[in-house]
């Protein structure tokens, strides 16, 4: 979703915004742009398509600045077009915004009023023109700003220069993620750290409703009352390497192949130090011990490793869970439950619909939450009791794929810890588990070194237009999450089922044009799905199965079948989706599709 960034220093910024934006293209986007101060001029320069089309034109045209702001716009109000490309300009003032801004069309009314022209079909246009409004009394881009953001309801990340000041940025925060980059005699703003690792690696995360006035020695913070805040400067430990490509064709299949790393990386406090609630912060105990059931909120892929937690915490720790959509859970009349812990779930920690949702489960007096997320300074991690950070390391690829198995590895410790603390779980089943968490990394190695077969099996994907999905159990939430992949980046209509939901609908669709993917392990469930799967073939349906080395099934002319290391117990779901994101991958390929940035998609979805 939208990319920002912007920059005050003493050299040209025009390559560091550059630089950025192509930084802050897994977000999503269809156009670009950016505004550079010239001896008192804005320079503007906005293209549709990719950021390299906005390099050449930079390029092209000498624009240079000591002073400047740059955006990606993923499209929401106004169609993808130069016209509506950010950044907004209004009179000397130009503007940057994520977000949404939901009383638009009121303001917009109220400035044409004033005599103000709009030119674009976005909700920004108005920013920039609140802001020139203002601007023309006081004189002060701070001031200005903030009379401007009062005015506006809804979601805004925004950064604003003045063709007046140059060595002035202005940024402010209301529900989308912006942070400070801190440099020497240089500052600068973006979306997310990763944009500004090459120039600094020590942040200042904004909080919501603060306004912040950047110059190139200074940075003032007010807080959403107008007071002086302090913000703390944080040291980053991403490194720059950390987010390149390296020996991978794309970030993707890198993400897919790091797995094995991310998951060790994840468990390392849990296996060395055994099951224990302070894995959570310091109120884990008293926390975890209080509460009598759970709440999942989460979107996406990270809604599917609720559902998958939901068995895993009901079985082990005999604590009834459910698991909603985010932006369902908002909006719908829910019973309070004071006893129940909410745990958000979030690759990026600032997807819209999961923040609202922790915010309203809170608006309606719980006060237990936990976090499980990928970015440790994310707003949802500030906003919640309780945190267990992924060790996925920064996630590229529009796709989620390391976060997945990562989010799954924690919340399956969250389902031993909260056995334990029931006393659901003795000390031999404790090493048990522990070894078998040992093992995940080594075992996930071996699925990895499934990928030429699944290749193979990629290329009897690329011209079918649907797919089924089948599971059972534990590994239903796995169907689901093989779907989802399928048709976010090879655009193939795929949907999934609960094995035994197939007689209820599905098997009407059931022909030799529709590939029926099965996850079989050797659980208790195995007989009952393989009539399911003669369900299919006496069809004419064609099987692709994924099994364990113990599951008998027998390959044949329909039935093709790819065999995973022994059955995995609880730990199964994490080895079984391997597969299923190399075979999207692969079937992507074999389309051409843009694997990173699929259409339409966006990485973090900070607007509702
Ligand atoms: C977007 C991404 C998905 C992701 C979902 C939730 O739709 O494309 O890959 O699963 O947001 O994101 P989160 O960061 O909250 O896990």
């Amino acid at each position: 979703m939208c990319g920002i960034i912007g920059a005050v220093a003493q050299r040209n910024v025009a390559p560091i915004l550059i630089e950025g934006l192509k930084r802050l293209e897994y977000r999503g986007y269809d156009s670009a742009g950016v505004a550079l101060l010239q001896q008192q001029e804005i320079h503007r320069i906005r293209t549709t398509g990719r950021v390299v089309t906005l390099e050449e034109a930079v390029r092209k045209q000498g624009a240079h600045g000591i002073t400047g702001i740059a955006h990606t716009r993923w499209a929401t109000h106004g169609a993808p077009t130069e016209d509506n490309a950010h950044p907004h300009v209004s009179g000397g003032i130009a503007v940057v915004h994520n977000g949404i801004i939901e009383n638009h069309e009121v303001l917009r009314a109220e400035l044409r009023q004033a005599g103000y022209v709009f030119v674009s079909q976005t909700d920004t246009e108005v920013i920039a023109h609140l802001v020139h409004f203002y601007f023309k009394t006081s004189q002060d881009l701070f001031a200005a700003t903030r009379e401007a953001v009062a005015r506006l309801h809804g979601a805004y990340a925004i950064g604003v220069v003045c063709n007046s000041m140059p060595n002035k940025l202005v940024a402010a925060r209301q529900g989308s993620p912006l942070l400070i980059g801190v440099g020497v005699e240089e500052h600068f703003i973006a979306s997310d750290a990763s944009a500004l690792l090459p120039v600094t690696q020590r942040f200042i995360y904004l909080e919501d409703g603060d306004i912040a006035e950047i110059g190139l020695t200074s940075i003032a913070v007010q807080d959403k009352n107008g007071q002086p805040a302090e913000r703390e400067i944080m040291q980053s430990e991403m490194r720059p390497e950390m987010v390149e490509l390296g020996e991978y064709r794309h970030y993707m299949q890198k993400e897919i192949h790091e797995q094995p790393r991310a998951l060790s990386d994840t468990l390392q406090e849990l296996v060395t130090n055994g099951i224990q609630p302070m894995l959570y912060g310091p109120e884990g105990e008293s926390v975890l011990s209080s509460i009598e059931r759970i709440t999942f909120l989460a979107c996406g892929t990270s809604y599917h490793a609720a559902l998958t937690a939901r068995y895993w915490i009901e079985a082990l720790a005999g604590i009834p869970c459910n698991a909603e959509i985010a932006s369902e859970y908002r909006y719908r009349t829910s019973v309070p439950d004071p006893k129940a812990l909410i745990v958000t779930i979030s690759q990026s920690g600032e997807t819209a619909d999961t923040l609202s949702a922790l915010k309203h489960a809170q608006s309606l007096g719980h006060n237990y939450s936990l976090a499980i997320c990928n970015v440790s300074e994310s707003a949802l991690v500030r906003e919640s009791r309780l945190n267990m950070i992924t060790r996925a390391g920064p996630e590229i690829g529009v796709a989620s794929t390391k976060a997945f198995t990562t989010q799954l590895a924690a919340l399956f410790t969250l389902a031993l810890v909260l056995a334990k603390l029931r006393g659901k779980i003795d000390a031999a089943a404790e090493q048990k588990h522990l070894e078998a968490l040992r093992a995940l990394p080594g075992q996930m190695q071996r699925v990895l070194a499934l990928e030429g077969q699944i290749q193979k099996w990629s290329e009897h994907f690329a011209e079918k237009q649907h797919a089924l999905f089948l599971g059972r159990g534990l590994h239903y939430p796995i169907a689901l999450e093989g779907a989802l992949k399928l048709k976010e980046i090879s655009y193939i209509h795929a949907e999934a089922y609960p094995a035994g939901e197939l007689k209820h609908g599905p098997l009407a669709l059931v022909d030799k044009d529709m590939p029926v993917i099965a996850i079989a392990p050797n659980d208790a469930l195995l007989e009952k799905l393989k009539s399911n799967l003669q369900e299919v073939r006496a069809r004419g349906g064609e099987l692709y199965v994924v099994v364990d080395e113990d599951t008998h099934i027998q390959e044949m002319d329909e039935i093709h079948k790819i065999t995973l290391p022994l059955h995995a117990g609880w730990l199964s779901p994490i080895l079984h989706v391997v597969p299923l994101q190399m075979l999207s991958y692969h079937a992507a390929l074999q389309k051409g599709t843009d694997v990173d940035k699929p259409r339409n998609l966006a990485k973090s979805v900070t607007v509702e």
